[in-house]
């Protein structure tokens, strides 16, 4: 078995070649540099990171079993995030179709065509929770919350990993970024985080312990801080959590150049404090630095890192590439056909974006198009036609050339039907000047409706891409005031790595489509909702503010002592403001800009209308340990087919840390067709209501519960519940 092999060959290797699998090397791209080949030849390198061309990997696999003096094989990591060659939407939108069933799809492709490559080893899912969209990585995340983070996690991670972790197909995923990372302060990246330890437990730890729990294969530790421990060097999180309490056996990776960086931190004092420490706190595979290569054996020999820490090190990472295979099989056959990109691929990838695409706007229903009704369409933006932007960040492996706009599609669509006029506004989202004006209005002037493309380029969001402002960046607030001048009906079509606040040019455009980094299959699924032949069911995967002063704002917050109660605001001297108030009368708000969101978590609207009505209990009396059936009755009233995504929530009214006014506990896409009903019903056991209190026990607590069903978390369709000891 696997064990006895592992041990058989621990047994057989050198210091030096221990020390060598616990590091990960960059690759030099498309070659095998002399340094590369004689590090592998020594053993001195566990892992291989960048590479992405078959026939270097497979050469470096090639001297690693033959050359080597013990024929291990390579761990070849990659940052699959969203596709490989096929881009699927970033993953903060694939949050945002709310569908367990496609986020597995999209991983399981990412990992047919990445395996095709070499690659065994992906870092992903990104699984931070991520409350504050300035943080540019807020792309990469699953959204706000813990309860649709874990479960989305665990699909892709299924996806990535298949049934067996040796099919040919499979590919190790890895849990990241351990922990807290998306808490960074101020939204600035690898910032600072201070975490208490309730609420890391409560909030940001539940996706990590659910997917060790469900076999991840692997996690990387955060760059950042928490609370004041590097989480490289923090003993705590990696070794008393990750191993004592939640048994994880799978090997932990440094995040890049992460254990050198201990010393900027001011934990280590030097490269080689560094080392030491971050092995003794859990890092068993330092990535692209060389601090374990050059200081481990003197760690060892001055007694800092023991023999046996080394090969329960040794051993993780070993066993790994026993169950991926790669003792039987570590060189991909270069004569597979190739299957990237092909048919069912892209359907897939259509259909992830259908789903993901979040209507926040439809006055006068104004969407779906209606092909007759047009003479001529007015195309703007920079958006509308740039394949490379599309795919949003971390796409490196899918190529502008492959992705599929929406200018394009609208052109399949419009063949003698209707005609287009196109004009691109604006040579980036960023840029600054108007120069482009006149032609898009000319074109607007002359059109039924204007479609605008705009929003976000790829750069602008992801790692250490963070902004102060989430406006629509560059002049584009600008180009829609003036093309609303035109009297032009606006369709705004956006592309985004993270919310945007839009309140600033909401009451100029009639319709908005909020359509994330969407990928290769951007134009035909955009063109699919914009002409109804599908019903927008995207639902927010995080919270919308109005405007950045109110980051941090999500859902799921605490009631406080003085809760904001109403949105009422005076003119004093034509400036809008809360009434002034007595100390009495405060509540936790804001003087010039309202409490709420301007789209709530789970927002997101249909061509039909959906009614809910009847929320019903099976029981209004559980008993510790017991389960209650939840339901309402769900209405298509409108008059499209349609999917919903019916949500539900808790509150648990007291309890001994407050808990959150609202808490996601179920959801469930559902398919009406008009004029049909259907009653949902969610079963939610006991269990499913515990939480981490004073004493840091998870456990459910006694007391009443209020419970909502509806079809974002500001709904009132509300029943109440009492859980008895
Ligand atoms: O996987 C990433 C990580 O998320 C950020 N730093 C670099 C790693 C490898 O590319």
């Amino acid at each position: 078995d696997v064990e006895s092999e592992v041990l058989t060959l621990l047994s057989r290797m050198t210091i030096e070649e221990k020390i060598g699998q616990m590091s990960q090397l960059s690759g030099d791209g498309c070659i095998v540099s002399k340094n590369m080949r004689k590090a592998v030849i020594a053993g001195h390198v566990g892992s291989i990171l960048n590479e992405v061309d078959l026939d270097t990997i497979n050469e470096l696999q090639r001297i690693a079993i033959q050359e080597s003096p013990l024929g291990i094989p390579l761990l070849i990591g990659r940052d699959v995030i969203h596709g490989f060659n096929t881009i699927f939407p970033i993953p903060l939108a694939q949050a945002a179709t709310w569908s367990p069933k496609i986020v597995e799809r999209c991983a399981k492709i990412a990992a047919i065509e990445s395996s095709n490559s070499g690659i065994n080893w992906t870092f992903a899912p990104m699984i931070d929770i991520a409350r504050d969209p300035r943080w540019g990585r807020i792309a990469e995340s699953l959204g706000e919350d813990p309860y649709l983070c874990k479960t989305l996690a665990n699909s892709m991670v299924k996806g990535f990993q298949g049934d067996s972790l040796s099919d040919t197909n499979s590919i190790a995923a890895c849990a990241k970024h351990f922990a807290g990372y998306g808490a960074s302060e101020g939204g600035k990246d690898y910032n600072t985080t201070n975490i208490p330890e309730n609420e890391l437990r409560n909030v940001y730890l539940p996706p990590f312990k659910a997917i060790a729990e469900s076999g991840v294969a692997t996690f990387m530790a955060s760059f950042s801080d928490l609370n004041g421990v590097p989480v490289t060097g923090n003993n705590w999180l990696l070794t008393t959590v990750l191993r004592d309490e939640w048994n994880y056996s799978g090997p932990v990776v440094s995040d890049w150049e992460a254990v050198p960086q201990l010393v900027i931190h001011g934990f280590a004092f030097d490269d080689y404090d560094a080392a030491g420490k971050a092995c003794t706190a859990g890092i068993d595979m330092e990535m692209a630095s060389d601090c374990y290569l050059k200081h481990m054996k003197h760690l060892m020999n001055n007694n800092v890192i023991s023999l046996d820490k080394i090969d329960s090190v040794v051993k993780r990472i070993l066993t790994l590439k026993f169950n991926l295979g790669l003792f039987e099989s570590a060189i991909t056959s270069p004569n597979q056909p190739s299957n990237s990109l092909n048919t069912d691929h892209l359907s897939i990838a259509k259909e992830a974006v259908i789903k993901s695409c979040v209507l926040l706007k439809n006055d006068n229903q104004i969407l779906p198009i209606a092909k007759s009704a047009i003479n001529t369409l007015a195309v703007i933006g920079p958006l509308a036609d740039d394949g490379y932007e599309q795919m949003g960040t971390w796409a490196f492996d899918g190529k502008e050339n492959q992705s599929h706009t929406c200018l394009n599609a609208l052109k399949e669509v419009a063949k003698n039907a209707f005609n287009i006029n196109y004009a691109v506004g604006m040579e980036t989202t960023r840029c600054n000047h108007h120069d482009g004006f006149a032609e898009a209005i000319d074109t607007a002037i002359n059109a039924d409706i204007a479609l605008m493309f705009l929003g976000e380029e790829a750069i602008l969001s992801g790692e250490a891409h963070c902004r102060s402002s989430i406006d629509l960046p560059g002049a584009q607030e600008q180009l829609i005031n003036v093309i609303h001048a035109t009297g032009t009906p606006i369709i705004l079509v956006i592309m985004a790595g993270r919310p945007i606040t839009l309140e600033k040019i909401i009451s100029k455009v009639d319709a908005i489509l909020f359509a994330w980094h969407p990928g290769t299959m951007a134009g035909p699924a955009i063109t699919d909702l914009l002409f109804g032949v599908e019903s927008p069911s995207g639902k927010l995967p995080v919270t919308f503010p109005r405007t950045v002063g109110q980051i941090p704002l999500y859902y799921a917050q605490k009631n406080s002592g003085r809760p904001p109660i109403d949105e009422k605001f005076i003119n004093i001297d034509n400036i809008k403001m809360r009434a002034p108030q007595t100390s009495f009368g405060m509540t936790a708000t804001y003087l010039d800009t309202h409490f709420s969101p301007l789209f709530p978590f789970g927002f997101g609207l249909s061509y039909s209308q959906f009614c809910y009505t009847k929320i019903k209990l099976n029981n209004k009396v559980i008993p510790m340990g017991g389960a209650v059936e939840v339901s309402a009755t769900i209405n298509n009233v409108g008059n499209y087919n349609a999917e919903e995504v019916v949500q539900l929530y808790i509150r648990d009214i007291v309890g001994n840390v407050t808990r959150p006014i609202k808490e996601l506990k179920g959801f469930q896409r559902i398919t009406l067709g008009k004029g049909e009903s259907m009653v949902v019903t969610f079963k939610l056991h006991t269990d499913e209501l515990a939480f981490y209190n004073q004493q840091m026990e998870y456990k459910p607590e006694a007391g009443l519960f209020h419970v909502w069903i509806g079809g974002d978390s500001s709904t009132t369709l509300k029943t109440e519940f009492e859980v008895t000891d």
